[in-house]
């Protein structure tokens, strides 16, 4: 079996640990995290700074960048720069995937997710538990839809996107990079970048006091 490291050792890798072993694709080897001061070794589990990730590389070694925050799972993956196909592919059995889909590296896929026919899921993307990706939508790099999300067909969103649990998106709208949409929120009109919409219909609060 393949061999994967973790790289983050929180809330979020629990259920990236929970999807690998469901997988049966690839052995978790150990966990990089910068809360380790230096490589020990447990019950034949690596447990060492992300510095040794260079040393840690195999033929069959690969990684997974286990933290939900994208803006933080962007910056490591910039801070470590190892070749895109090092990172693996974590899926959980239960999702439902056409085979039409594109799922790229270092992307997790939850339990009972749904990828509907021609989406495009690009690298380092989770696509939360009981959420639904529907057809021809296109979901750029580092972004998050979160647990129960309705993206309806063709949808985009654009690097960094966080898509807020329960909320939805109506057809052909695009969300642009690094928004964040509420959760329950309705999306009927296309989100400018960087902002931030809640409610239904969603509405901006970027112009609120303290935003
Ligand atoms: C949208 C969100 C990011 C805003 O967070 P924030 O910037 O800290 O905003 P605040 O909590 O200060 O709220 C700002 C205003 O928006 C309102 N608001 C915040 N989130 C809202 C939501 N989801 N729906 C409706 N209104 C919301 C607040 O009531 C507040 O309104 P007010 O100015 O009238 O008092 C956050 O509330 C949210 O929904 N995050 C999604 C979380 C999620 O789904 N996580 C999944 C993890 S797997």
């Amino acid at each position: 079996m393949k061999r994967v490291y973790l790289i983050g050792q929180g809330g979020h890798s629990k259920v990236i640990k929970d999807i690998i072993e469901a997988q049966n694709v690839y052995k978790i080897a150990g966990y990089l995290d910068d809360k380790f001061s230096s490589l020990k070794e447990e019950h034949g589990s690596i447990f060492a700074p992300l510095s040794y990730v260079k040393e840690l590389q195999s033929h069959d070694a690969f990684f997974i960048v286990s933290i939900g925050d994208n803006r933080v799972r962007k910056k490591i993956v910039e801070r470590i720069a190892l070749p895109v196909e090092k990172y693996a592919v974590a899926i959980h059995p239960s999702a439902v995937i056409s085979p039409s889909a594109q799922i790229g590296h270092g992307t997790a896929i939850m339990a009972k997710a749904v990828l509907n026919a021609s989406t495009i899921i690009e690298d380092h993307v989770i696509v939360n538990t009981a959420s639904v990706i529907e057809h021809d939508s296109f979901i750029e790099k580092f972004s998050h839809v979160s647990p129960g999300a309705i993206l309806t067909g063709n949808v985009t969103c654009r690097e960094g996107v966080h898509i807020g649990a329960g909320s939805s998106v109506i057809p052909n709208i695009v969300i642009g990079q690094w928004s964040v949409v509420g959760a329950g929120a309705s999306v009927i009109r296309d989100v400018e970048q960087e902002d931030t919409v809640v409610g239904v219909p969603a509405k901006s609060i970027k112009g609120r006091v303290g935003k």
